[in-house]
């Protein structure tokens, strides 16, 4: 396999993460250069012997790199990722790809253009148990869906995690708070499951930290196919739950944390609405789904993103795809405000006054 030469941009948390990676991925990945505004975050130990600059565009014009991954603050993920792909890189955008869908919409259409293999980091595709659940919604194993509940609150965040870097937790800094940060993954997952909505209605609050953004956020989907997807997120509750129940025609799939179980009816719900009985004795079986072994997490993305780019291998986590978490969190922000429901797609225009009027504190939570 061709090594990728690759660079990276924002050494913050994230960054560092995938610095250490892909050194370790010597057979796939050489990095060559590295960049962060803030030279202490370039100047140690495990950068020595790489290529570093203060400013990204430098990085992008110095030819050393077939691929970048930018892991700076989302707000500037679309500039960082659309001069990237005018240079004919590939890119890895952390999530989310931006903080408001008029950004994401630009991006798109620059990475379209550009025809070079862009991927995000929604490493929650690669759980085993998540692409289970996918596939049996494929073959039609759970039938036609009644109702589906996703609780994911096991995002515990301190208030020294808000408070250690000045973008965390602020309108400016990062366009919100839970949607923008830890939901995007679940967020999506809905979307890889589920495919488009009609329409949200939610709220976000500021309940748990001193923060200007949301840490909590309830919302209720209607999906194009009509049946109803509640969500909750927060960023302050232990031990924190990471379920999902689908409830359809052949029965109940739930995923909590690590298990995976179908109640399997036998006989299915709507032979039950339609027969004799007033108050029918429903019969199931328990059946606990294995897990399958899987390279999990970023390794998992950046062992698909080398075979895409040197084997046309289809993505894990296309960044094409990843619009519907900025959409899907922009119009529950929205919701929130106009306390009424936000039909898809969602109106660019009136996202970028609302979250201009957060950022100059003309509203807020
Ligand atoms: N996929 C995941 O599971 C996951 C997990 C954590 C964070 N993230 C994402 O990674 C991104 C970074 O998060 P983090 O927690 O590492 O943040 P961080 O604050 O720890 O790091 C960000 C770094 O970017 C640098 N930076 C800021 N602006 C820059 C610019 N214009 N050019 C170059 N460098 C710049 C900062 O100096 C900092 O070192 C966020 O978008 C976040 O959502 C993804």
């Amino acid at each position: 396999m061709k090594k990728i030469r690759i660079g990276i941009i924002g050494l913050g948390i994230m960054g560092s993460n995938h610095l250490k990676f892909l050194k370790n991925q010597p057979e796939n990945y050489e990095v060559t250069a590295l960049c962060d505004i803030n030279p202490e975050r370039l100047n140690r130990e495990e950068t020595e012997g790489i290529a570093r600059f203060t400013d990204y565009r430098e990085l992008l014009d110095s030819g050393l790199c077939d691929m970048v991954a930018v892991a700076t603050p989302h707000p500037c993920h679309g500039e960082i990722s659309m001069a990237a792909f005018r240079q004919g890189l590939h890119v890895m955008c952390e999530k989310p790809l931006t903080e408001t869908v008029a950004k994401t919409d630009a991006l798109l259409a620059v990475a379209k253009e550009a025809g070079t293999v862009f991927s995000t980091n929604f490493s929650m595709r690669t759980n085993p148990l998540n692409k289970v659940i996918k596939e049996m919604l494929e073959k039609d194993e759970i039938g036609k869906i009644i109702r589906v509940d996703f609780v994911c609150t096991e995002w515990i965040r301190s208030q020294k995690y808000y408070d250690m870097q000045s973008w965390r937790g602020r309108w400016l800094g990062e366009g919100g708070g839970v949607l923008m940060n830890q939901a995007p993954h679940n967020l999506d997952l809905l979307h890889w499951w589920f495919g488009e909505m009609e329409s949200v209605r939610g709220t976000i609050g500021t309940r748990l930290h001193d923060i200007e953004t949301e840490d909590e956020v309830e919302a209720t989907f209607i999906s194009k196919k009509g049946f109803p997807i509640r969500f909750y997120a927060n960023t302050g509750e232990a031990p924190g739950i990471d379920r999902i129940e689908i409830v359809g025609d052949k029965g109940t799939l739930i995923r909590e944390g690590g298990k995976l179980n179908f109640r399997k009816l036998e006989q299915t719900v709507s032979a039950h609405l339609a027969g004799d009985a007033p108050f029918p004795l429903t019969k199931s079986e328990l059946v606990e789904i294995p897990v399958p072994e899987a390279l999990r997490g970023a390794p998992g993305i950046w062992a698909n993103i080398a075979e895409a780019v040197n084997n046309g291998a289809p993505l894990i986590a296309p960044g094409a795809d990843a619009w519907a978490a900025v959409e899907f969190a922009n119009a529950i922000t929205i919701s929130h405000f106009t306390k009424a429901p936000v039909t898809f797609p969602v109106d660019r225009n009136a996202y970028d006054e609302l979250l201009n009027d957060l950022i100059n504190h003309k509203k807020g939570l």
